[in-house]
């Protein structure tokens, strides 16, 4: 008689892994990056492509991405000397607090795929550093343990507006629980972008593992055991049974969304109110009627609308039209400390990052952000001595000057 076969349950496999107490964790590599694109190359070869592939990759043909990248190479700093530049604070006020730098950790959904360490590690590393970090909607931790983790770090919220207005109040009040007191409401994905990288892998959240997969899984011992030997990777705060992008977005996210939701969030919210992935100069007019205290220029790190509007191009016009009083922030290709500060010249308050950090996680955990911080830290402290300043306060738009982007054909 044929031998019937059957696929074994990963918990049957595991009885013959013998235990696991230390994995490697690339941190030795990771402690001799020289900049992000080291931490990058690192991550790459520890996570399997399609995990990788999930946070390097964007929308379409990634233009957006890449334009907004670009557009930091086409930033000349204006130096000046003999300026004594001794003693250097890189200290900057958000919302009136004083943080370590003009950086902001920002929400990246599914954290702990790309280390099982996950959200709680991004968080103490935020803490250690004296930036905020804003936990996803899309998390794979709850508010609770994240401020369990970091207790006095300035931990954030982000939300989508989704479907359900009653999970919405429910979520909020546990982000206020937490101690939250700024959420981040994001409002540029009325529908998923469609990123191809993932499309082609079959990605899945969680990742399911075919039997076409195991040898690239297999060529990543480190991560692997890392998925395998650790708590399952769940949402914490978003819910619903889809599990490839589209579809689970296309479950939660309301496309209805409104100026009017906004109006009826600021109302529920006590706290800052920081509107992410604004493009326009009129939507961001629009907000600031409506008393939000800050915006994100954002365009998701091209994961939403390819040929999006470059955030560092629109950064200038639209300090114009918002005022002073209102907070810009700015996200989309951010990859270093002299990135920080043309954006801060250029208008920025502070930056937000997404996929710096998390390379840093996925190369060596909570190591490689606090890894990743420290680079940023030093370029940004190097960058402004180099610019014959002292403060965060002196990076003015005197300090830089901006090629226009060459014509494309
Ligand atoms: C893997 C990944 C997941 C993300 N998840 C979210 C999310 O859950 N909520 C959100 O508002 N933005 C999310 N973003 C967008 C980031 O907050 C941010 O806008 C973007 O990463 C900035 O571009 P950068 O990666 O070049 O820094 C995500 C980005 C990445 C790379």
């Amino acid at each position: 008689m044929a031998t019937q076969r059957r696929l074994p349950k990963v918990s049957e496999l595991m009885e013959f892994v013998p235990g696991v107490p230390s994995l490697p964790t690339n941190r030795n590599a990771a402690a001799r990056a020289g900049d992000l694109a080291d931490l990058r190359r690192i991550a790459k070869r520890r996570a399997p492509a399609m995990v990788f592939d999930y946070v390097d990759g964007a929308a379409e043909q990634e233009r957006s991405a890449d334009r907004a990248r670009e557009a930091f190479d086409r930033v000349t700093f204006r130096p000046r000397v003999l300026r004594n530049v001794g003693q250097i604070d890189p200290s900057a006020e958000i919302f009136g607090r004083k943080v370590g730098m003009p950086l902001v950790l920002g929400p990246t959904g599914f954290t702990r795929m790309m280390h099982q360490a996950g959200e709680s590690a991004v968080a103490v590393a935020a803490q250690k550093a004296g930036v905020p970090y804003a936990l996803s909607t899309m998390g794979t931790t709850s508010a609770r343990d994240v401020r369990d983790a970091a207790p006095t770090g300035w931990n954030w919220f982000q939300m989508y507006v989704l479907k359900q207005r009653e999970v919405i109040m429910e979520r909020l009040s546990m982000a206020q629980d937490s101690g939250m007191d700024v959420l981040v409401v994001t409002v540029d994905t009325a529908v998923a972008g469609n990123r191809l990288r993932d499309v082609r892998h079959g990605m899945t959240i969680p990742p399911t593992i075919r039997w076409s997969q195991i040898p690239a899984m297999a060529t990543h011992p480190a991560w692997l055991a890392d998925f395998l030997t650790t708590e399952p990777l769940a949402f914490t705060t978003a819910g619903g049974d889809a599990n490839n992008i589209a579809d689970i977005a296309k479950s939660m996210f309301d496309p209805t969304v409104n100026f009017d939701d906004l109006a009826w969030m600021r109302d529920k919210w006590n706290g800052k109110l920081v509107i992410k992935g604004v493009q326009d100069v009129t939507d961001a007019q629009k907000l600031a009627e409506i008393g939000v205290d800050g915006i994100v220029i954002s365009c998701h790190g091209g994961r939403q609308l390819d040929r999006a509007p470059v955030p560092l191009e629109t950064l200038p016009e639209m300090r114009a039209a918002a005022g002073d009083d209102m907070h810009l922030f700015l996200d989309g290709g951010v990859r270093s400390g002299s990135d920080v500060a043309a954006a801060v010249a250029l208008g920025a308050d502070a930056c937000f990052v997404g996929r710096a950090y998390l390379y840093g996680l996925m190369a060596a955990g909570q190591f490689g952000v606090e890894k990743m911080l420290s680079l940023f830290h030093d370029e940004y402290v190097r960058t402004l001595a180099l610019l014959g300043l002292t403060s965060t306060d002196q990076l003015t738009i005197e300090a830089v000057k901006v090629r226009d982007a060459a014509v494309r054909s």
